[in-house]
């Protein structure tokens, strides 16, 4: 089994309704035990998740179009039943996944996460989900293996944006076998404990909280294990200004605009822009990753 990584709430942190995290039992009473360790710098109010709203209604999910209302009008349009996920390349089972049958192998946990998006916003979203490093051991990673690469679905006929090439489809990412391993690194199956929605990346999505948006590939239908850094789609596309690390950093600036301070969706008119934190606020834990590295490099 995977290291697992200390959750720090519990279910009655959690419940399915709006005022999901109660702010005194956080600053009186959570604060002190784990909090801290999950926030990071940030201050506990800082992770007050956005609403169902909020997080359903505002998305990226190019298959469906590149507005951001896009996905939220046309991702019902996905069929997600029945769904397996394949698993090839450097592992010693590799095969078919049944998703069904992996979540009744999983342990599913409800975390927090800060989610910043490439282009300047962010969220606080409660995810539901399993870490990655899980599956990774049920699949047997051979030796050998370096890297991780995630495909997205691609079905033109359920996935109206994939007529336009505005990427080279199907959506790919990558991970470096240690970045995917890290306790933090979820493969997520819901929100605020419902099934995850389409537009978010139904059945399961990646998500990588210390990395910008566009690495959490969602709606997967496929993992390879490999020696090579795996070729992704937004580095692919413009390579100049999407590395594959991708790697929350308020001290480099994308080269079209500042990376700086980021805007966190909701609270309307009056939304205060807010400092990025290095590595997303998760700096503590996944500074290790990249000791050595000139982060302005390696992008
Ligand atoms: N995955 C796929 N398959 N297609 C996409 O267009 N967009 C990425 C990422 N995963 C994207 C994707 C980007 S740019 C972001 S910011 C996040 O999904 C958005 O996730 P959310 O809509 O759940 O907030």
């Amino acid at each position: 089994m995977a290291q697992r990584w200390k959750n720090d709430l519990t279910d009655t942190d959690v419940t399915p309704e709006f005022a999901f995290l109660n702010r005194r039992q956080v600053i009186g009473g959570l604060a002190g035990v784990g909090i801290a360790s999950f926030a990071g710098k940030a201050s506990a109010e800082e992770l007050e998740p956005n609403n169902w709203d909020e997080i359903t209604g505002y998305n990226n999910f190019y298959e469906f179009g590149t507005g951001k209302e896009d996905p939220a009008a046309r991702a019902h349009l996905m069929t997600t039943k029945p769904w397996s996920v394949k698993i090839d390349g450097m592992v010693n089972n590799p095969g078919e996944y049944d998703l069904q049958d992996i979540m009744s192998k999983m342990t599913i946990e409800k975390r927090i996460y800060r989610f910043r998006c490439v282009e300047a916003w962010s969220m606080v979203i409660p995810w539901n989900g399993f870490e990655l490093a899980d599956l990774l051991d049920l699949a047997g990673v051979q030796e050998g293996a370096k890297y991780v690469a995630f495909e997205t679905l691609y079905r033109p006929e359920e996935m109206p944006g994939t007529r336009y090439p505005v990427l080279d489809w199907p959506y790919r990412e990558g991970l470096r076998l240690d970045e995917a391993r890290h306790p933090l690194t979820l493969m997520a199956t819901g929100i605020y404990d419902k099934p995850i929605p389409n537009q978010n990346g139904a059945p399961i999505r990646l998500v990588v909280p210390w990395k910008y948006g566009f690495k959490s590939i969602k709606s997967i239908v496929r993992i390879s294990l490999t020696s090579e850094e795996p070729p992704t789609s937004w580095n692919m596309s413009i390579p100049n200004e999407y590395g594959f690390y991708s790697n929350v950093n308020p001290n480099v600036d994308h080269p079209r605009w500042s990376q700086a301070t980021e805007r966190r969706i909701g609270g309307g008119l009056f939304a205060r822009r807010q400092p990025t934190l290095m590595f997303n606020g998760y700096e503590e834990e996944v500074a290790p990753l990249y000791e050595g590295m000139d982060l302005s490099k390696f992008i």
